[in-house]
């Protein structure tokens, strides 16, 4: 790279962010130019190359067919189901056309919204390029969620049309999708007319006629299609993701369409190192935003081969990741913590068995990394493992060791310094001020976020605002509600979560949902979720419920009938690990729920200053709680 300087590149994209971004926005083709790199007029909002006009899809695929046509653009292995297939760039366009003239038989055209309920599948790929090509607005909901999550989703986004399949597969285990799906229909206020059904032969299904629709009949009837992109403005939405928050309710990150084609693109080159040509492993989910972005977007942008990689880690062995990467000459392979975690308690000559010799980097995130798990992913592959650190509304990361610059080492423990654009600074929780060196505060970041970041709150700009905007007053500022401290050299280190989301291997969740589900069973008065430590997970949920009366005789029956409460509502990846009884829990004498100090002795810690507690005896039965198996 030409760059002097990551410092150098870093300050420019700060100092001068409309000549930087202009000069970033060259990596993308647009059918039109923007008028203006970026509109100011309305902070805390802030738009992306005005003016311009283009389109994700035909950057992701069309675009590269004069060069790469016959290259592997999708891999997809299931270790589920023993399935390969190699897509090239020529196959994609296809089967993306085919898709998106379903999707346009269908009804759909610029700005609808088109839910996607998928597990790994290629059609999941196809759904959300083909929605993109088409202008309309994808919203991909976690295959892991159940039906009131669904719902739930389904009701904020309201598709014109949701694509689902009969069956998702985890650990050699059917998992019917479309049961679900017909429950959150029925749950939904507003049901859209349409589903598409990718019918994989794991699981029967019902078909409701006039509303299901199975993609094999749709996809023989557009097997010729030709559809052109639509080309959109750059601020058009390209996608609906929710994420969890400190309220119940998910919120919809809204991302563009230029400024995060334009920002993935700088991504994959400055902080991943990946190049045209090669090939991108991110072992994470489509319905996380590592996924839409490492498993899609970006690898795609670049004109790199990608692999959608449906199963676990340690299926049919622990070394299944690295036969992959062998196989497939895998340059960058991203993955989660947690994962690393799970392959450490396996055999390590399974991390030697393959020929890895394609292979850079590893690279970790969605939660903190231990210094003993990076280390030894390190030492047992001899290759860098590259901790980064971001969130669903970034879209891409704010903190790492960018592989694209040789001038940056990494340091133990931490994530790494700003990315391009992110004005990162630690401020004081209560006045907003900047802390000095070493000190803990909340991780912010100043207006304006660069390209790439979320533009609102789907149909709320007041929550975008209120949520993300309003913890100074009188300051645009972001908070990232996470705790960091600064070295005097710029390297961030994460401290965890200043509100009530929890991280389980990764996923991201909120206690309040959690909450709130366990509350709606007709045993519950009341309920606390806090987020407790796990040597394998990193958190894992503990709920503390207060029966009803008169339902204390059943109480194993009840834990377990809570389990499956929540099983059924929110999905199996919500379920809290533990369910311990109790006949009261600890509160102030307003009435606020004490989580912190609970959590506090989950973890074997001093629950702190308790001189506001109303009821010391309901903090007293939480170790004893605990201590019950
Ligand atoms: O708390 C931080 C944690 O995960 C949150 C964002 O989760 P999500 O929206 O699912 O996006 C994940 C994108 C990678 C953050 O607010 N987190 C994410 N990465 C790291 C992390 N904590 C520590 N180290 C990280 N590398």
């Amino acid at each position: 790279m030409s760059d002097p300087s990551y410092a150098a590149f870093y300050r420019h994209s700060v100092e001068s962010p409309e000549a930087f971004w202009a000069e970033q926005a060259q990596g993308i083709a647009w059918q039109r130019p923007w008028g203006q790199v970026l509109d100011r007029s309305n902070p805390p909002f802030a738009a992306w190359f005005v003016g311009g006009l283009t389109n994700l899809c035909h950057n992701a695929v069309d675009r590269h067919l004069a060069d790469r046509a016959e290259q592997a653009a999708l891999v997809y292995v299931s270790t589920e189901t023993g399935q390969e297939r190699t897509y090239s760039y020529a196959d994609l366009h296809r089967e993306v056309q085919i898709m998106a003239a379903s999707l346009q038989s269908l009804g759909v055209s610029q700005g609808d919204r088109v839910l996607i309920y998928m597990p790994m599948i290629p059609e999941a790929v196809f759904a959300m390029l083909a929605c993109v090509r088409l202008g309309a607005v994808h919203s991909v909901v976690f295959g892991g969620f159940a039906s009131v999550s669904l719902a739930a989703r389904i009701d904020d986004a309201r598709p014109k049309v949701i694509v689902s399949a009969d069956a998702g597969s985890r650990g050699g285990k059917v998992m019917p999708y479309k049961p679900l799906l017909d429950d959150a229909l029925r749950l939904s206020q507003h049901p859209p007319a349409q589903v598409i059904v990718v019918d994989r032969g794991l699981a029967d299904w019902a078909r409701q006629p006039g509303r299901d629709e199975s993609y094999g009949d749709l996809r023989a009837r557009h097997a010729l299609a030709k559809v052109p992109c639509v080309w959109v403005e750059s601020t058009h939405p390209s996608y609906i993701l929710y994420t969890s928050g400190t309220t119940g309710k998910p919120k919809g990150v809204q991302r563009d369409t230029g400024g995060y084609a334009v920002a993935l693109h700088l991504s994959m080159r400055v902080i991943y190192g990946g190049k045209p040509g090669e090939t991108f492993f991110c072992t994470s989910d489509i319905g996380w935003v590592v996924g839409h972005s490492y498993i899609v977007y970006a690898p795609l942008l670049t004109g790199m081969t990608t692999i959608l990689f449906e199963g676990t880690p340690v299926r049919p062995d622990a070394a299944v990741f690295w036969r992959v990467a062998q196989q497939y000459r895998v340059n960058l392979l991203f993955s989660a913590p947690t994962a690393m975690r799970v392959l450490r308690r396996h055999d390590p000559a399974l991390l030697q068995r393959h020929d890895l010799s394609a292979l850079r980097a590893i690279f970790l995130a969605g939660e903190p990394l231990d210094e003993p798990t990076g280390r030894w992913v390190a030492e047992s592959l001899g290759k860098p493992v590259v901790d980064n650190y971001w969130q669903t509304e970034t879209g891409w990361p704010i903190l790492a060791t960018p592989q694209g610059f040789a001038d940056v080492a990494s340091r133990p423990g931490s994530p790494g310094v700003s990315m391009p654009g992110y004005k990162v600074c630690l401020r004081n929780e209560t006045d907003g001020a900047p802390v000095a060196a070493g000190e803990k505060g909340v991780v912010a970041m100043d207006w304006p976020l660069p390209p790439g970041c979320l533009q609102t709150i789907w149909g709320d700009d007041a929550r975008f605002v209120q949520t993300y905007w309003s913890t100074y007053p009188n300051r645009q500022v972001y908070s990232t509600f996470d705790w960091g401290r600064q070295d005097a050299d710029g390297y961030l280190y994460i401290l965890g979560r200043t509100d009530d989301v929890i991280n389980v291997a990764g996923h991201r969740l909120g206690t309040r949902e959690i909450e709130e589900s366990i509350s709606a069973h007709p045993a519950v008065a009341e309920v606390a979720v806090v987020g407790v430590q796990d040597a394998l997970k990193g958190q894992a949920a503990w709920a503390f419920v207060v029966l009803r009366p008169g339902q204390i005789d059943a109480a194993a029956a009840q834990q377990a009938s809570i389990a499956a409460h929540v099983d059924a509502q929110l999905g199996a990846v919500a379920r809290p690990q533990r369910i311990c009884l109790v006949t009261a829990l600890p509160k102030t004498r307003s009435g606020k729920m004490l989580r912190r100090a609970i959590q506090a002795i989950c973890e074997g810690r001093d629950p702190g200053d308790l001189t506001t507690l109303e009821d010391p005896l309901a903090l007293q039965q939480i170790p004893d709680a605990i201590a019950r198996p």
